[in-house]
């Protein structure tokens, strides 16, 4: 099997900016990724006149703090890029004050949305459990959910990387197994972020060798599932910058990148946008060879 898989990179802006700031950086994106082609998009990409299921260009998406949702989308009209939230509640509605749900994502324009992102594991509590079903939330409402998973600098240290990584993941299929019909059609929008915490906001990098085995282990994780998942695309995340992007995006199983701190500047988000841009698109995956 040879899959097509297209690169994405998305930018975790976390918890930064304001209303100028956005539209700001949006702008700079949006006509960088017209000038050069830099983008594929997906959501945006017929009215941006880009044929979306045969490029080989990357997808790129930008994920903004709640708030600043509509301030992205407007300079992003007309873009192939897409918009992105941070988190989103498990549920559809009610009495839950402070949540977002993903019905409410979908309705401002977004596209996809990252869900147990390491900072709300260790920060905010959030178990493998309340992860998985956020992800199905947002595939009930047609959102793509980018499912973070990675291990701790101890964890990496005691050699558990697999077991850890491997039951963050297997919460995600046990909920995803459990979702109605309508969900499970939408398996090959889930996307997966390995982020090693030891890696975020640190400037240490897996290096592309390392990175490869994860990203192996967990396609091979998901396919062993269902094979439709084995073409679920996987980023890497944890300190790419546009000098190590190139090297790990070229990696077999690595589908792009999910940036924090790089994603804050145009320049360098779109220096790793052209990096994924000219990867490699459709390679035999791990997966395979398994
Ligand atoms: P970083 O963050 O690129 O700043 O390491 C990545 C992330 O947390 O998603």
């Amino acid at each position: 099997m040879t899959t097509a898989r297209r690169n994405l990179v998305a930018g975790n802006w976390k918890m930064n900016g304001d209303s100028a700031f956005a539209a700001a950086l949006c702008a700079d994106i949006a006509a960088a990724a017209a000038d050069t082609g830099a983008a594929g998009g997906d959501n945006t990409a017929a009215a941006n006149g880009v044929d979306a299921e045969t490029t080989t260009a990357a997808d790129i998406a930008v994920c903004p703090p709640h708030v600043l949702i509509p301030a992205a989308a407007r300079a992003l009209a007309d873009s192939a890029v897409s918009i992105g939230a941070q988190d989103v509640d498990g549920g559809d509605d009610g009495a839950f004050t402070g949540q977002v749900s993903a019905r409410m994502l979908a309705d401002a324009g977004c596209r996809y949305v990252i869900v147990g992102h390491s900072e709300r594991r260790a920060l905010h509590g959030e178990s493998d459990e309340l992860a998985a079903q956020k992800a199905v939330a947002a595939l009930r409402h047609g959102l793509r959910p980018i499912v973070c998973v990675g291990e701790t600098a101890d964890e990496r240290a005691a050699g558990d990387t697999e077991a850890v990584v491997g039951r963050q993941v297997d919460a995600l299929l046990t909920a995803w197994a459990a979702a109605a019909p309508a969900e499970c059609a939408a398996v090959d929008e889930i996307v997966i972020a390995y982020e090693p915490v030891w890696a975020i906001g640190t400037g240490l990098t897996a290096t592309p060798a390392e990175a490869q085995q994860v990203h192996a282990f967990i396609r091979r994780r998901l396919a062993a599932f269902d094979a439709r998942l084995g073409d679920c695309r996987i980023l890497y995340g944890g300190s790419m910058k546009p000098g190590n992007a190139a090297a790990l995006i070229n990696q077999p199983d690595i589908d792009g990148g999910l940036i924090g701190g790089a994603s804050l500047n145009a320049a360098d988000f779109l220096a790793i946008c052209r990096a994924a841009n000219s990867a490699r698109a459709g390679v035999a995956t791990g997966a395979d060879a398994a």
